[in-house]
């Protein structure tokens, strides 16, 4: 259908920098299409010093709802008037909205991961589960995971201190799961149990990001033979070295792309701010139009 821009379209809108090469844009402005929504997205490019203008500025002119990118999702919660549980345990917000009293914050990164798993079929719940990484994007798919009732987590970094920081913070919430952190990647198959084939492992650095798309964190065999099930964070390109690193160690292996997860993140925010829940059909469209842009 025709859709028009009028006096009486609502703005909705991305804060990050860079912003360039976001989805977002694709993804929110055809859900607006979707539910028939007068509703318009756009990004803006905004620098660090200039987060508080923007924020600002933004609910004097009745700015529905904002998405949050990198790097400005913790230096955002400084303007909020409230928070949400996962926001506030992550302490990452990635989703504005506009209320009455100032803007509430979300992290729809968290249930955006937990609801991609949810749609391959894959379950957390009394599984052992890896996650390679400790930046921003582990911190929300580690608090995904230690809600989720695992059998066992296992966080391995390049750099151990980052990983116990990050475990220490979020293991303190859910103290009856059993998760440790790995200090050598040598000492990961291991950690993971010597005839273990059944592990899920989650990737959530930036490594394997086009154009370096051969890093790969760890590359020893015996790790990858105890993985069942891998996801990528990383989903350009959308078959990386990891995930076929995963394949290629034995019969039956599945390996997942981060694009999900960044759509299932969208569709939560979009729900937010308007109240729309998008059915799997819409999604799958979605899905196909988000990975045809990235070609
Ligand atoms: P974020 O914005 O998500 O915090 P980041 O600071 O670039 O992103 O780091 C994300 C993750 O990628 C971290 O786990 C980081 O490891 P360190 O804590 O050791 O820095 C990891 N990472 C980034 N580049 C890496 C590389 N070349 N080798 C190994 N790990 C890397």
């Amino acid at each position: 259908m025709e859709r028009e821009i009028s006096a009486h379209t609502g703005l909705l809108g991305l804060l990050g920098h860079p912003v360039g090469h976001s989805l977002s844009p694709y993804l929110q402005n055809r859900l607006a299409e979707i539910h028939d929504l007068d509703l318009c997205y756009l990004a803006f490019d905004v620098e660090q010093e200039q987060i508080g203008d923007a924020l600002r500025g933004a609910y004097a002119l009745e700015v529905r709802g904002m998405n949050v990118t990198v790097p400005h999702k913790q230096a955002v919660r400084e303007y909020l008037a409230a928070e949400d549980e996962f926001a506030a345990k992550i302490g990452a917000v990635n989703t504005l909205k506009h209320e009455e009293d100032g803007w509430h914050g979300y992290n729809t990164d968290m249930p955006g991961f937990l609801n991609a798993l949810k749609d391959d079929g894959v379950e957390l719940k009394g599984r052992r589960v890896v996650i390679l990484g400790a930046g921003g994007a582990a911190n929300a798919v580690l608090c995904g995971v230690l809600s989720s009732a695992p059998e066992r987590v296992l966080l391995y970094n390049r750099s151990p201190e980052n990983a116990q920081a990050l475990m220490s913070r979020l293991s303190a919430f859910y103290p009856q799961v059993e998760a440790a952190v790995v200090k050598e990647a040598a000492d990961l198959p291991e950690a993971m149990g010597g005839g273990a084939d059944d592990w899920i492992a989650i990737q959530t650095t930036s490594l394997g990001m086009a154009p370096n798309v051969d890093a790969l964190l760890i590359k020893d065999r015996d790790f990858y033979r105890r993985i069942e099930t891998g996801y990528d964070i990383v989903f350009n390109p959308a078959d990386t070295a990891f995930m076929k690193a995963v394949r290629a160690s034995g019969a039956g292996k599945r390996s997942f792309n981060g694009l999900k997860m960044l759509l299932y993140q969208g569709l939560r925010s979009f729900e937010i701010w308007t109240g729309a829940v998008t059915g799997q059909e819409d999604a799958r469209e979605l899905l196909a139009g988000m990975a045809e842009r990235l070609k």
